[in-house]
């Protein structure tokens, strides 16, 4: 466990733990090397630039959902640039021809419109179709892409039907914070409902998407090894997989400052961060968040309801309990704060943005983005 050097840390601040950051990334660095995959970062769950020089001396690229993630990807990453979006338009799709390695379409239709474009420029585009396989394993429906009538991916009959020729990829994102079991189970349907398809229309690699919870404690590594090795063999294909939370997953803290403590019904903390805010998730997936030293309601003997400062009544963390009183000015650390935390935090109520900053392995913190009221203005005009 990092020590948090907490009185260099000014308040709010994401900090990426760059030695969690290094054991995540020897997970993949494993699975790459022995399955001969590629890993990319998925940057929707986690893009701290500042932290890619990090990353890529391992990953292989970055994974972008549309155009200013693959231009990011491109600008900051480097390596492979593969961008999936559930549609492109006509100007997006000049942008990003050259700078992907990989688009992957949504439907043959999309993918029909665009590729004569993307023949015609001669790049170094390989153009793929997302799947749907209809195999629904995500937890909750919000997350879940093989839920009825979904919009992500094309399902079986549709794709077999359609006219393919120049389709090198076949792409399936169908997971959410899963295990291997799952994981394992997505290889072996697209291998049993898609095997025919890759070898009659030629399909060169696979990318089966994010959601595999490698990094987590009870994720079966090994059992996804030997699933991707047999179906790499089986059909001589370049396979690829695209975490995002999972790379990140538990390297990173949200540090925090109580602000006033005030008492209706039971003590209440109002602290300079803000759920909907800066970690939409916890009220999104929803999810509670763990506070360093902190345990449940009426754990330990000082419990107070904590909430953020904006309008939104339901900007509520939860009740949490403390060894002793908070004061204004105790700072808490949230943990697990890195992955989908800053890529979706908001200025709802013209909320200041979080610090970005980096532990480094001497446990040295270094901010190394503050924002201000320019942020929040040129958002908006
Ligand atoms: C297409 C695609 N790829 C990759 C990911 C990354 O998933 P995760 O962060 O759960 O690994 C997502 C997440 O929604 C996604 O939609």
């Amino acid at each position: 466990m990092a020590i948090l050097p907490l009185a260099s840390i000014e308040t709010p601040a994401y900090v990426l733990d760059a030695v969690a950051l290094a054991r995540n990334l020897a997970v993949a660095a494993r699975i790459k090397r022995e399955t001969g995959c590629n890993i990319i970062l998925a940057l929707k769950g986690f893009a701290q630039w500042s932290a890619f020089p990090l990353m890529r001396g391992t990953l292989d690229g970055t994974a972008a959902s549309g155009i200013h993630e693959a231009l990011l990807g491109h600008e900051k990453f480097g390596g492979e640039v593969h961008v999936y979006s559930p549609a492109y338009d006509d100007a997006e799709i000049a942008v990003l021809i050259p700078i992907s390695h990989h688009i992957v379409f949504n439907s043959p239709s999309q993918f029909a419109r665009y590729y004569p474009r993307i023949k015609k420029a001669g790049g170094k585009v390989s153009c793929g179709i997302r799947i749907n396989p209809e195999l629904a394993q995500a937890k909750t429906v919000l997350y879940d892409p093989c839920a009825p009538c979904s919009r992500l991916g094309t399902r079986k009959e549709s794709l077999f039907s359609a006219a393919t020729e120049g389709l090198e990829g076949l792409h399936v994102h169908a997971l959410c914070e899963n295990m291997a079991e799952a994981s394992v189970r997505l290889i072996q349907t697209v291998d049993r409902e898609f095997g025919g398809f890759i070898r009659e229309r030629g399909i060169k690699w696979v990318n089966f998407g994010g959601g595999h919870y490698i990094t987590h404690a009870g994720y079966d590594v090994n059992a996804l090894i030997v699933a991707l090795k047999i179906f790499t063999e089986k059909y001589g294909v370049k396979v690829i997989l695209e975490p995002g939370g999972a790379l990140a997953y538990d390297a990173g803290f949200l540090v925090a400052s109580v602000l006033d403590i005030m008492e209706n019904g039971k003590p209440i903390a109002l602290l300079d961060t803000s759920a909907t805010t800066h970690m939409p998730d916890v009220l999104e997936m929803p999810y509670r968040p763990n506070i360093l030293g902190a345990g449940a309601a009426g754990e330990k003997p000082f419990t107070y309801l904590l909430g953020g400062r904006t309008c939104l009544a339901g900007d509520v963390l939860g009740e949490y309990s403390f060894d002793a009183p908070l004061q204004v000015g105790d700072k808490l650390v949230f943990t697990d704060m890195a992955q989908y935390s800053m890529v979706k935090n908001t200025t709802f109520n013209g909320m200041p943005l979080p610090d970005i900053g980096i532990l480094h392995p001497d446990g040295k913190y270094e901010r190394v983005r503050r924002f201000g009221y320019e942020d929040f203005k040129t958002r908006l005009s």
